[in-house]
């Protein structure tokens, strides 16, 4: 084949392709290892020098026309790629936007707004104290000293440091009493810790402790301010409460709290009249003040407002749950 016929035919056979593989094999007929350039610069051993020189220039100068014309089609093709795609992927800036997903307060947050809400209501400040607790206020100031048994009633993460995660808010009363004298009326919502994982227990869940010590403060007070408190939380005025014998350590006497709830009572919480040794802790004088103080499961009243069955699904950010309460 002459160099023109090669070009002839290049020209023919990239204007044929157009996509850049095919392009890459049509290269290949020309300036491939058997390529027809290729081919001709192979002959060129056979010439004599002078010869040499002469067809060597013709066919360098017809490879770079091959390769001009490669440069010219591929750069075509690429442009008419970039077209496709933009005609394809066209953007409509006239749509409307998607709109910013709104969110919503977790079912748990929303329990505990309402529940300082109630109190607030009726006069409870609320207060707070540290997650992180020494064994003095977990328990020692609880009336809970070394070795008592109710130690073991919570199974405790200990850090190791000899502070330990609280495993329960009854703490912040006596933080609380240290810097306040009464009379004194607060709850203390927050995140409490236990070695513990079922369906109704969870090694991370909430408390709302109150506390309301004074003059006279007595029994009947406490059952008032829970009943009325459930009957609002739950929106019923036929709820009924039932306060259940039991022991704590820092309240005497203790029971132990059920409501009303389908036919049949469910534990809600603990509580009792301050013991007389944790107001002496914090220097309160027990024969001219009294208290009562209880400690309820937030998740266990956001469970029975919301319908909830399994504790767990609070924590573990589904949104398709989560999305119910937004
Ligand atoms: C206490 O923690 C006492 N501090 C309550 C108290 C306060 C008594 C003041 C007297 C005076 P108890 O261990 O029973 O008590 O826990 C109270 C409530 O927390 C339980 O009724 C339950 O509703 C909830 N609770 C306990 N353990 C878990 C858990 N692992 N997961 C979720 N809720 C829990």
């Amino acid at each position: 084949m002459n160099l023109e016929d090669i070009l002839t035919e290049a020209r023919r056979d990239f204007a044929a392709v157009d996509t850049l593989p095919a392009l890459e094999q049509a290269k290949a007929r020309f300036l491939g290892k058997s390529g027809a350039i290729t081919e001709q610069m192979k002959g060129l051993g056979k010439l004599d020098p002078e010869q040499r020189k002469e067809a060597g220039a013709r066919i360098n100068q017809a490879k770079d026309g091959v390769e001009a014309l490669l440069k010219a089609r591929r750069e075509a093709i690429q442009a008419e790629e970039l077209n496709r795609q933009l005609a394809a992927e066209s953007l409509d800036v006239t749509l409307p936007g998607r709109g910013a997903g709104l969110g919503g307060a977790h079912p748990v947050s929303l329990t505990l707004k309402r529940i300082e809400s109630l109190f607030a209501s009726i006069g409870f400040a609320v207060a707070d104290g540290p997650e992180i607790e020494t064994d003095f206020y977990n328990f020692t100031a609880l009336n809970i000293p070394d070795n008592h048994p109710a130690r073991a009633m919570h199974d405790t993460f200990y850090l190791g440091d000899g502070s330990l995660l609280r495993t329960h808010t009854s703490p912040v009363q006596v933080r609380y009493m240290e810097h306040q004298k009464p009379p004194i009326k607060i709850i203390a919502p927050g995140r409490v810790y236990r070695v513990d994982s079922d369906a109704t227990h969870s090694p991370m869940f909430h408390q709302v402790e109150g506390l309301w010590v004074d003059r006279d403060i007595s029994f009947a007070h406490l059952k008032g301010v829970v009943q009325d408190f459930l009957q609002r939380f739950f929106e019923r005025d036929d709820l009924t409460v039932r306060f259940r014998p039991s022991f704590f350590p820092f309240t005497e006497p203790s029971a132990e709290m059920d409501m009303s709830w389908n036919g049949g009572w469910l534990e809600i919480g603990g509580c009792g009249m301050v013991h007389p040794n944790v107001l002496g802790h914090v220097g309160i004088d027990a024969e001219a003040w009294q208290g009562f103080a209880f400690g309820l499961g937030v998740e266990r009243l956001a469970m029975l407002r919301y319908g909830v069955n399994d504790l767990r699904l609070f924590f573990e950010n589904d949104m398709r749950f989560l999305k119910q309460f937004a």
